[in-house]
């Protein structure tokens, strides 16, 4: 009797233990496929948000002089305004890439371009710009000013950061500032292709003495095409990674990281994944320096991405990148759709025909 007792106590322990053990190891499963959305849905606790900026507040208006416009920033009217030289690395943003040389080429003094036969990744690539670089082109009008050069990314052995190429690509960038000529005192600007500064704003810091030797340029995120704006409010940093520096031979290095604390707002648009077909959007999405975010192969379905884009959601099904719990669930969901196409780039206005898709109400994309 005692030991028939002492038996089922012992199955009901052993029972427990591996009832215990299977919940474990079902909660360390889950949270191990779902770790992306485990971190950030963690991250207002473990993550301290970065240091705020001091921004700059940006005065523009149509028709306005320069001498009014340097004088509201407390800045003064230069006798003749600074060379301007544009660096950034290219992918295969060509519409984009269009739409940025013509906003900003009536200030600009050389346009410099970087690409690759790889991407940061080391996935092979054709050099999309060589290719599309002809006489009579799209891109002919830049072509005075063009300074380009096309180098070799090793293909990444395994286990190796996509981080090391993007070093080697700032390397090779720093090379083509001396190539280009520029000098102390020239206002450098350095971004991706997509983030696009305004013309006005790239007028402005070339026109004026007073401005700051190193400002990062905030930018209105959008996604897909100018139909998603994400930037929702002032406590919204929006973009910020693109930078305007008063060239200082030895000091001034590119890069795409944080630089400084001063910021000048409202200088531009930044359009992430504004690609005219889904093919070239799930290329981006592998091509991406953040390729590991691709969790599953069923991501770069077809129609998985068309609904997304259609919707405003996000691609790689993760949580938005927030400190604080009413941001993170603030900006859960699908982006609403926006109808103003006020305030947008020149370029794309006056070419609505041919880049109707970044337009609001045109999220269908072709495949191809
Ligand atoms: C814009 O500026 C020009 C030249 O300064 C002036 O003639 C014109 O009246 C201005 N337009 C508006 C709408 O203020
Ligand atoms: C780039 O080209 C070089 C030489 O032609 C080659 O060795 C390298 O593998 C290429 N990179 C990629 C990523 O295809």
């Amino acid at each position: 009797m005692a030991r028939q007792h002492r038996s089922s106590i012992t199955k009901l322990w052993f029972f427990r233990v591996m009832l215990a053990i299977f919940v474990l190891s079902s909660v360390a499963l889950l949270v191990f496929a779902n770790w992306h959305t485990v971190k950030y849905m963690l991250r207002p606790i473990w993550d301290t948000p970065p240091r705020s900026f001091a921004f700059i507040p940006h005065y523009y208006a149509h028709n306005m002089s320069m001498r009014e416009l340097c004088a509201l920033h407390g800045w003064k009217l230069r006798k003749r305004p600074r060379r301007v030289f544009d660096a950034i690395i290219f992918n295969n943003e060509l519409d984009l890439l269009e739409i940025r040389w013509r906003e900003i080429d009536p200030y600009v003094t050389k346009f410099l371009l970087l690409e690759s036969n790889g991407t940061f990744t080391g996935i092979s690539k054709p050099l999309w710009f060589g290719v599309n670089r002809k006489p009579g082109g799209r891109f002919d009008f830049a072509e005075p000013k063009l300074v380009y050069s096309a180098i070799r990314t090793p293909r990444l052995p395994r286990g190796v950061r996509p981080y090391v190429n993007e070093a080697y690509q700032r390397d090779r960038m720093n090379e083509l500032f001396r190539t280009a000529g520029i000098r102390a005192g020239d206002l450098l600007l350095m971004s991706d292709v997509d983030e696009i500064p305004s013309g006005h704003t790239v007028d402005l810091l070339r026109s004026c003495d007073g401005i700051p030797p190193v400002t990062h340029l905030q930018l209105r995120n959008f996604l897909y095409s100018f139909e998603f704006p994400t930037h929702k409010d002032r406590s919204d940093t929006g973009s910020w990674r693109s930078t305007a520096h008063v060239f200082e031979p030895r000091v001034t290095q590119y890069s795409h990281s944080r630089v400084t604390d001063t910021m000048l707002a409202d200088a531009g648009w930044h359009c992430s994944f504004c690609f005219r077909t889904v093919a070239d959007i799930a290329f981006k999405m592998r091509a991406y320096s953040h390729a590991d975010r691709v969790t599953r192969p069923d991501f770069l379905r077809e129609e998985r991405i068309q609904d997304l884009i259609c919707s405003g959601r996000d691609l790689f099904d993760m949580l938005p990148e927030e400190f604080n719990y009413r941001d993170l669930i603030g900006k859960m969901g699908s982006i609403p759709s926006s109808y103003s196409a006020v305030n947008l780039p020149l370029h794309l206005l006056r070419n609505v025909e041919r880049f109707r898709y970044l337009l609001p109400g045109n999220c269908v994309r072709p495949r191809v």
